[in-house]
């Protein structure tokens, strides 16, 4: 089938030079296209441009199975892509968010048991069958908020049984869903309780049992570790990264998110895909991502739930870097999904233009999940993944209106999947 639609009022997100990523200045404008046609046939973009009368009729009479769809007043954009999400999860943690409200820290939290292996325990006690239904249902909700492609990570088994019963459930959801999804191995979470006392033994499982295993059943693209104090150091995230990738997993680390501990350079020296998180980027780090071809990732919805410092993405992006948003939704540091509350928190507490913030989230985000050749972009060729908006008067009306759900419909792989 194809679908032609008309009169859009802004057609934005255009790529049209084929770019896999933006960087620093580049980062200022979404190309656009007003008054507008586009035309996707079968799963693929086919055709845009500016509305032109004889152009559409010769489409309508050229195009058997042509269906029409006039969105007067609407803005049509790539739909978004989450490059960091921790979405299978068998039961949310509202109460460690009470707790945090009366003052204890995430920190405290993870060292009376809570926090991840709170999580851990929960997702070791749930069938495959709940964490799927679950994790089904929060597909569909950030596929309804405009997301089109999305990572997910293992990460709350930390052992090999539930390790790979997460990453199967991911597989599953893969078969299952018509969003695109890449799955990520992240057996370095954190040390789960029955290795507390013997971190080194449990970084032997992962490197000798689990990354083997994850691969011999090809559950994973990527490989993170959670580098930060009190979890995985620099020295043990490189070890595990490069014996990931040995197996054919792509590095990728949450980084300096609660304190400055050697993510971004143990990312810069593996080759890491992405980086992810930056509160505690520092200039050295950003001169060593310079020279690097890492996708510095910020996750500002954890930053604004757990109100952590802001990462510097204003420097960042002056510095010519490029910058990629993403949701991190997961139980403790990110319950949300919603990639234009993830815009709007970037804009108003980042000072992100919200076109800069709009590319971290399509483009930068596809590129951090390995996609940015399909995804990410109006571009002939790429993965019909797109919303339409309500009507609304610009693309900055987006995380401007940072609490309304302006996306009236989803369409993916060419198909409409959400009609408003
Ligand atoms: O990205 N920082 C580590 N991991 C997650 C939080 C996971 C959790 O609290 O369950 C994050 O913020
Ligand atoms: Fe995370």
């Amino acid at each position: 089938m194809s679908l032609l639609i008309t009169n859009i009022k802004l057609l934005a997100g255009i790529n049209s030079e084929g770019k896999i990523k933006l960087s620093g200045k580049e980062m200022a404008s979404v190309e656009s296209i007003e008054n507008a046609f586009l035309l996707l046939k079968g799963d693929l973009i086919s055709d845009f441009g500016k509305m032109d009368e004889k152009k559409i009729s010769n489409l309508k009479s050229n195009i058997s199975d042509l269906k029409e769809i006039n969105v007067t007043g609407r803005l049509v954009l790539p739909s978004f892509c989450d490059s960091h999400t921790h979405l299978v999860y068998a039961s949310p943690r509202e109460q460690e968010f009470t707790d945090r409200i009366k003052g204890m820290t995430y920190q405290e939290i993870a060292q009376r048991g809570g926090g991840i292996l709170n999580s851990v325990k929960k997702l070791r006690e749930a069938s495959e069958e709940e964490l799927f239904r679950s994790a089904m249902n929060r597909l569909n909700e950030i596929m309804m908020q405009g997301t089109g492609a999305v990572e997910i990570k293992s990460g709350y088994g930390l052992n090999t049984e539930n390790e790979l019963k997460i990453l199967r459930v991911i597989k599953l959801l893969k078969e299952n869903h018509p969003l695109t999804i890449k799955a990520t191995f992240l057996g370095a979470h954190a040390v789960p309780s029955e290795f507390k006392d013997n971190k080194k033994k449990y970084i032997d499982l992962i490197i000798k049992e689990l990354i083997p295993q994850v691969a011999a059943e090809k559950l994973a693209d990527y490989c993170d570790v959670f580098c930060e104090n009190g979890y995985f150091t620099k020295e043990e995230s490189i070890s595990i990264l490069e014996a990931a990738k040995k197996y054919g997993m792509i590095p990728k680390l949450h980084a300096e998110q609660l304190s400055h501990s050697g993510g971004i350079e143990a990312g810069v020296e593996t080759g890491a895909i992405s980086v992810d998180h930056l509160e505690y980027c520092s200039d050295n780090d950003i001169a060593l991502l310079k020279k690097s071809n890492v996708m510095p990732t910020i996750l500002p919805g954890a930053q604004f739930f757990l109100q952590l410092q802001h990462p510097p993405a204003r420097k960042m992006i002056d510095a010519g870097l490029p910058l990629a948003i993403a949701s991190d939704y997961n139980p403790g540091s990110c319950p949300s999904g919603n990639m234009n509350s993830m815009i709007a928190l970037a804009c108003i507490q980042y000072k992100m233009t919200p076109e800069e913030a709009i590319n971290a989230a399509t483009l930068n985000s596809a590129f951090a999940m390995g996609k940015s050749e399909t995804h990410g972009s109006i571009t002939i060729g790429k993965k019909a993944n797109i919303f339409i908006t309500k009507e609304i008067p610009s693309v900055a009306y987006l995380p401007y209106s940072f609490g309304s759900n302006l996306i009236e419909t989803v369409i993916l792989n060419g198909k409409i999947e959400v009609r408003g």
